[in-house]
């Protein structure tokens, strides 16, 4: 687990988006993360401390001022709690963050625990604004904002839709499993190894679909996420990510360049044209190896034969292509075989002129479409082949993007 036994303090102000930090609480204590949570008394008008104090398991600290327990010895570290607790903290994120708040950071005012706790932390400073539109583009509030950036805060953009004033517009604070990509971003990405800092990696993910009319496809059970866990190890480890991805229900990890495609040839061209630059090329699309010959116009009517018989002719080798035209970067392939797994990678690591080749067998459990763990075999054009046991894809990912460095 990535966040396994991080120390982090979250901090929550005055403001309704509150209600969602009692659920980062329990997404970070469910990866054994430890947290201490801060709130400014107007926060307190918004969600319980009880409830979060109950959840990440500590006492909600609140008052700078606090009364001095007389079960306790007063030491200089009781006394100046809020310098220990910033020192404390691997990350300091506040969400949601008021305009009042913002302000108070931006001026360097230390008049509660949790404003007081940000001039004495050393960790990284995250952000996360949230309040009515209104508010958030005020001249005021912006260039808070950019001056806590040109701090060296980091500042997670809020996001549009409906506002508690009612009003529609941007200012709300992304969902909590948004934020708590951030954090695992910033702790496992940003302020570890880098492996890909400045590097360019494009990865296809999902399946394709091919028209039969216009209302039907020939398409697979893929469903994206071992691609889209790709994509997202790979910005973690710095990198600048294109994801070309068919169609799939899942949301673009965080500073992910998107392209959505629906078929085999729109997926040709759109990697055709987003190869010039790149230092690592990763195909886990499980791209359709056959399309119908032809469209039907509108919908195909039932015949009077039992039978239907749509004529079919093979799609474009999209890996072949890449192998073939091979210029300054590494290609990394995706085999899904039922037999034979390691025979076949070999053989089909060879053929296509690949670096690496990852195989699954979705006859294996806990492996293939659709599932949210995977049993990857990788495989290197130097001859090494290391299987792994079942973990879950992202975690899969993190040791595909490894091994890719490694090359
Ligand atoms: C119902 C209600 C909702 C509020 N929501 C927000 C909000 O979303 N964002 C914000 O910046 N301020 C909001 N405020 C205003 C803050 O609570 C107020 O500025 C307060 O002083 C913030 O204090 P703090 O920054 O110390 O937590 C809200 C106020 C009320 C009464």
């Amino acid at each position: 687990m990535s966040l396994k036994g991080k120390k982090i303090l979250l901090g929550i102000s005055g403001g309704i988006a509150a209600y969602k930090s009692v659920e980062l609480v329990r997404l970070f204590k469910k990866q054994e993360a430890e947290v201490r949570v801060i709130m400014t008394p107007s926060a307190l008008n918004f969600v319980s401390p009880v409830t979060l104090s109950a959840l990440s398991g500590n006492e909600v600290l609140i008052n700078l001022f606090p009364e001095v327990d007389p079960s306790k010895t007063e030491t200089v570290e009781t006394k100046t709690w809020h310098v220990y607790t910033g020192l404390w903290a691997d990350i300091f994120i506040i969400a949601p963050a008021t305009a009042n708040t913002i302000a108070k950071l931006a001026g360097g005012i230390s008049d509660n625990f949790l404003t007081a706790t940000v001039l004495s932390a050393r960790c990284p400073v995250v952000i996360s604004p949230a309040m009515d539109e209104d508010m958030l583009n005020n001249e005021i509030t912006e260039h808070n904002i950019s001056k806590l950036k040109e701090f060296g805060y980091w500042v997670i953009p809020p996001v549009s839709g409906e506002l508690a004033s009612g009003l529609h517009g941007v200012g709300r604070m992304p969902e909590p499993s948004e934020i708590f990509d951030y954090a695992d971003m910033f702790l496992t990405g940003v302020y570890a190894k880098r492996l890909l800092k400045g590097k360019k990696v494009l990865i296809t993910a999902g399946p394709t679909y091919e028209p039969i009319d216009d209302v039907r496809y020939l398409g697979n059970y893929s469903t994206g996420k071992m691609g889209f866990s790709l994509a997202k190890a790979a910005v973690q480890q710095g990198a600048e990510v294109t994801l070309i991805a068919g169609p799939t229900l899942l949301k673009t990890p965080l500073n992910v360049k998107r392209i959505d495609i629906q078929t085999s040839d729109e997926m040709f061209s759109a990697v055709k044209k987003n190869t010039i630059g790149m230092d690592y090329i990763i195909m886990s699309a499980a791209v359709a190896d056959y399309k119908p010959v032809s469209i039907v116009d509108g919908k195909l009517k039932k015949s009077k034969d039992e039978n239907l018989t749509i004529e079919t002719i093979r799609t474009a080798d999209i890996l072949k292509y890449l192998g073939e035209n091979k210029k300054n970067y590494k290609l990394v392939g995706f085999a899904l075989e039922t037999e034979n797994e390691v025979e076949y990678g070999k053989d089909k690591l060879a053929k296509k002129n690949l670096d690496m080749i990852v195989v699954n067998n979705p006859k294996v459990e806990g492996a293939g479409f659709g599932t949210e763990t995977n049993v990857i075999t990788v495989i290197t054009r130097k001859g090494l082949h290391e299987k792994f046991k079942k973990m879950t894809k992202y975690d899969a990912a993190k040791i595909i993007i490894d091994k890719m460095v490694e090359l």
